[in-house]
């Protein structure tokens, strides 16, 4: 496995490789959800590159860019041991040298769920990811659903912007009790561990609903709202049944529906989500 920071060096080692290349950003501190983008793109692919970057500008101000977990040597041995050929591992200043101005906004899928709450971050996530996109050059990129709202930005940015690259997304990895694999669940201590259950608590609730025939989106929010509820440990910032493409909110379900919502517990701010 090859490591570089530079990205001339990226694009030499690139340039040597004949197949389909699959690309996994990440921002590190990896784990099973990470790993299962991977394998899946060893399944795929001929090469696998993968990057290790905590992008300051997908972090709003008071956020944890600071404190974001970082395990570089782990990642390093956790990537090498899936086969993965190339990690791209670049300095902030190299990614955004001095006189840096150029965005990529996507605008409406921005703005509701997570933007409300994350003003910029889903700017700093798709201009990242289109530098990325470009330093690689990969066939396919592989993101998880975990952040759903993420992978509908991207997958409209590759399409606006008519990025050669097929966007693949891949099912949320859980815990044994349905907590969605995060970075951030180790900032939780363990009663806030075991409160931080509830989001999948008020997803699952929600779906049963959905399955014994509820189509009243209001019905399917106010189910998730009364179980966050009976968990004094959780705030919620949204809960949402929306379009799973255009993200807006629904009245009624007539085709599918993305129920997501972010809980902050203690001071650590969970997100989850089921499309169903
Ligand atoms: P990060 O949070 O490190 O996640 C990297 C990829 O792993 C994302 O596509 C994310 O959706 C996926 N992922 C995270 N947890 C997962 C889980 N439990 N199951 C399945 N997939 C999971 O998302 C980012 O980094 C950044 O925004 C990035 C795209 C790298 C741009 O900076």
């Amino acid at each position: 496995m090859r490591t570089t920071e530079s990205l001339s060096e990226l694009r030499t080692i690139r340039a040597s490789m004949q197949g389909i290349l699959g690309l996994i950003p990440t921002m590190g501190a990896l784990h099973a959800g990470h790993l299962s983008l991977v394998r899946r793109a060893c399944s795929e692919c001929r090469h696998v590159g993968a990057s290790i970057f905590v992008n300051p500008t997908q972090f709003s101000k008071g956020e944890d860019f600071g404190k974001y977990p970082r395990a570089v040597q782990k990642d390093l041995e956790l990537l090498e041991s899936l086969g993965v050929d190339v990690v791209y591992i670049p300095a902030a200043d190299s990614m955004y040298p001095p006189g840096y101005q150029t965005w990529i906004d996507v605008e409406a899928l921005s703005t509701p769920l997570e933007g409300k709450f994350r003003p910029g971050h889903f700017r700093g996530v798709a201009t990242v990811v289109a530098k990325l996109l470009n330093s690689f050059t990969p066939d396919k990129a592989y993101f998880g659903q975990k952040d759903a709202q993420q992978a509908a930005v991207l997958k409209r940015m590759v399409r606006d912007l008519n990025f050669p690259v097929d966007i693949i997304i891949c099912p949320t990895v859980r815990e044994p009790d349905g907590l969605a694999m995060s970075s951030r669940n180790v900032y939780l201590n363990p009663a806030e561990r075991q409160a931080a259950t509830v989001l999948y608590g008020a997803l699952s609730a929600a779906k049963s609903r959905y399955d014994s025939g509820e189509r009243d989106a209001d019905v399917l929010r106010d189910t998730m709202q009364s179980v966050l509820d009976a968990e004094p440990m959780a705030r919620a910032q949204y809960i949402s049944a929306a379009d799973p493409e255009t993200l807006g909110e629904l009245k009624t379900i007539n085709q599918g529906v993305l129920l997501s919502l972010a809980v902050c517990i203690g001071e650590t701010r969970l997100i989850d989500n089921f499309l169903i």
